[in-house]
């Protein structure tokens, strides 16, 4: 149970104190979903990075365990992934950061009892090319070929190199990928994986990302085994401001696909007023690939266990006319989904409203979704120099070319105190953003801008975790 604080979601993973960044060593094992993450254990704010350990069964209630992998004062824990071994043993391989040299390579440390206790492997590291930007590796099974596979980035070259290995400790250099797609800011934590007969590799930018600071694209393709080749221009894998550092399970037991991701961005992530706590973990999504427009899109949506959460008090709308102006109701205070399927009439923007000034929609003469505004008790503040807007201000974020005007507008909206997840029609747009909106303003809206629009139908679910 986690004291009540404000801010404090219920269903987005924090840990009871000090900050957490990049989900860390997803692995399904054993009955448990496995979140591991980048931590330090006495403070705040960035440093001493460590990983931090929480486990789950169903990928909606999780539990805080005690560090798991430790800094050292000449070894800092960076980010990387979790395997199963053949004999049942769970294998972390993260990056080393040595502070003194600066310098970056890739490590082991082993597990024999679930993740609760490990231990370094003597010989660390296992991969060493004497460079100061080589991190975050992702180790996975490669079945095709019965070896191991590592995708791991050369942050200030743009590039994700593939190594591959018979035992986790030996590791011969592939191919490498990139420069390609966005290159605005370094590469960090990649992921590469299979997903409905294609590969899919994801690369973290810092800055760079469609909202402004730190993002996350993917590349749609082919892998060999040695080499992996993009089919397709690069895409956004969110929209809003507070999606990084993406990270996707390896060996769940029905096979699909799912991550998470940092809910921050690292333009302001360390002025988020939380306290004693920093950072938040999104809900867990199921990913599939679905052709859109002529091109195999990335579709996300919150894991299926969520609605096993609904209260049975749901409010249900259909068929409500939207006067131009916006339209308010009271809702009962605690984590929320929201689904509203709208058709547009004479209004340029409809949508709902959320955090009493913060709007969701779709805007008709530009073509585009949106995510925009103030949430109460704010006041606007003017966009900084770099046109990144702080998440305690205010959001807007915006994915344009998404439908065409004329058609209507289907949302699924989880609202769990600052964390805010957005996705539209089937889930290929995404917005994910920190909107730190005053206490206590439960309301939700639906608005039309200079016109009229219909809500066809809505539903709004209070979500009731078990343990609360
Ligand atoms: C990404 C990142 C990684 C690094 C870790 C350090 O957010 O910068 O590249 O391993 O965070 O905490």
């Amino acid at each position: 149970v986690r004291p009540c604080a404000p801010y404090r979601p219920q269903l987005h993973y924090t840990p009871a104190r000090n900050w957490m960044n990049d989900p860390n060593g997803l692995v399904w094992h054993d009955g448990e979903y496995h979140l591991f993450y980048q931590y330090n254990p006495y403070g705040n704010d960035w440093g001493n990075m460590s990983w931090g350990h929480a486990v789950s069964t169903d990928l909606v209630h999780w539990e805080e365990l005690g560090v798991a992998i430790e800094a050292t004062d000449d070894e800092h824990v960076f980010s990387g992934s979790a395997v199963i071994d053949h004999d049942g043993t769970m294998v972390a391989v993260y990056t080393s950061y040595h502070p003194a040299s600066g310098l970056q390579a890739q490590s082991l440390a082993r597990s024999t009892d679930r993740g609760r206790t490990w231990t370094r492997h003597p010989g660390n590291p296992v991969l060493d090319i004497g460079s100061k930007e080589f991190r975050d590796p992702k180790v996975f099974w490669y079945g095709q070929g019965g070896y191991w596979v590592m995708a791991v980035v050369l942050a200030l070259e743009w590039k994700v190199s593939f190594y591959r290995s018979d035992d986790l400790l030996s590791w011969t250099w592939l191919s490498d990928f990139g420069p390609a797609g966005s290159v605005d800011g370094i590469w960090e934590v990649p992921d590469l994986f299979e997903l409905d007969g294609r590969w899919v590799l994801v690369v973290s930018l810092n800055p760079g990302g469609p909202a402004g600071g730190s993002g996350v694209q993917y590349f749609v393709g082919r892998f060999d085994g040695v080499t992996f080749t993009s089919d397709w221009p690069a895409a956004w894998v969110d929209h809003g401001r507070d999606f990084y550092a993406a990270l996707s399970w390896n060996n769940t037991p029905d096979g699909r696909r799912r991550w998470i991701g940092w809910m921050s961005n690292w333009a302001d992530a360390a002025t988020h007023p939380t306290d004693p706590w920093r950072g938040a973990q999104s809900l867990p999504r199921e990913l599939l690939l679905e052709d859109i427009g002529g091109r195999p899109c990335l579709v996300q949506r919150p894991v299926a266990a969520l609605q096993a959460l609904r209260s049975p008090d749901s409010i249900h709308v259909a068929g409500l006319d939207i006067p131009p102006g916006v339209l308010f109701r009271s809702v009962p205070e605690g984590a929320l989904e929201i689904t509203a399927e709208f058709a547009p009439g004479t209004a340029e923007r409809f949508g709902l409203v959320i955090h009493e000034g913060v709007r969701i929609g779709y805007d008709i003469v530009r073509g585009e979704a949106f995510v925009e505004g103030t949430p109460s008790g704010r006041h606007a503040a003017p966009l900084s120099a770099d046109g990144v807007r702080s998440s305690t201000d205010g959001v807007r974020s915006s994915a344009d070319g998404v439908r065409r005007s004329g058609d209507g507008l289907r949302l699924t909206v989880i609202v769990d105190a600052s964390c805010v997840e957005v996705f539209s029609d089937r889930g290929q747009i995404v917005f994910t953003e920190q909107i730190f909106a005053e206490p206590g303003s439960a309301q939700v809206g639906l608005f039309a801008d200079s016109g009229t629009a219909l809500l066809r139908s809505a539903a709004i679910h209070p979500l009731r975790p078990k343990r609360a």
